[in-house]
C-alpha cells in the first residue's frame, strides 16, 4: 500500500537514488543531473531534520520501496519566518495517480503545525507537469527569476510560485 511518512535516516540511500534517477530523466526536471548530496550527508540531514521544527522531509513508500519525496524548510530570515520553501518528486512509474497532490496536502498540513503561512517553490518553465499540478492545487505565479540557477553549468530561469496557507 502506498503511504506518506516522515523520512528516517535509514532512507538516505533510497532517497538519494530516487533523486539521481529523476535528475537523469530527459525532462530535466530537477536542478541536478546527478546525486546532489552524498548518502552520508543525506543521512545526517535526515537525522537533524527530525529534531528540527523548521524543516521536514517526507517519504512516499510502496511497501518497502521509496517512490516519492517532499522536503520543506522554513525561511531563516526573521522577517520571513512565515514562509517555507518546498520541493517534491515522484518516481516516473507512479506519476499521475494523485501522489503529487497528496504531497502538497501534506505540505499544507505541516505548514499549519509550523505556523507557516506561505509555501513557495521554484519550477523550471519547461516543467509543464509540475506547473499544472501546482496551478491545479492553487499555487500562483509570483515571477520569473532569470538565470537564477546553474544547471550543468548553464544559467536557467525558474518560475517562483507560492501558495497561501489558510
Ligand atoms: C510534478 C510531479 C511531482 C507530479 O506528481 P504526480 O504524482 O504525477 O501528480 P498528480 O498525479 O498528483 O497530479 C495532480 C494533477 O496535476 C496535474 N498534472 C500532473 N502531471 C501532469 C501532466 N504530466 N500533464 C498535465 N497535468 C498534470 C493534473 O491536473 C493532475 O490531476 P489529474 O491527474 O486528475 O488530471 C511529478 O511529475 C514528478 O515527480 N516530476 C519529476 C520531478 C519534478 O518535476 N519535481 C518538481 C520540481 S519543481
Amino acid at each position: 500500500m502506498i503511504h506518506i511518512r516522515q523520512a528516517e535516516p535509514g532512507d538516505a540511500a533510497a532517497l538519494c537514488g530516487l533523486s539521481a534517477a529523476i535528475g537523469r530523466e530527459e525532462g530535466a526536471w530537477l536542478l541536478t543531473t546527478e546525486m546532489w548530496r552524498s548518502v552520508s550527508d543525506e543521512r545526517r540531514y535526515l537525522r537533524s531534520v527530525r529534531r528540527h521544527p523548521d524543516a521536514a522531509v517526507y517519504a512516499v513508500v510502496d511497501g518497502d520501496v521509496i517512490i516519492g519525496r517532499l522536503s520543506l524548510a522554513r525561511d531563516s530570515h526573521s522577517a520571513s519566518r512565515h514562509v517555507a520553501d518546498l520541493g517534491l518528486m515522484v518516481a516516473a512509474a507512479y506519476r499521475r495517480r494523485g501522489i503529487g497532490r497528496a504531497l502538497l496536502e501534506q505540505a499544507v498540513a505541516w505548514a499549519r503545525t509550523a505556523d507557516v503561512r506561505k509555501l513557495e517553490l521554484h519550477v523550471f518553465p519547461w516543467n509543464e507537469p509540475a506547473i499544472a499540478l501546482y496551478e491545479a492545487f492553487g499555487f500562483a505565479r509570483e515571477g520569473v527569476r532569470t538565470g537564477h540557477y546553474l544547471r550543468d553549468g548553464t544559467e536557467v530561469d525558474a518560475i517562483l510560485m507560492a501558495y497561501r496557507v489558510s
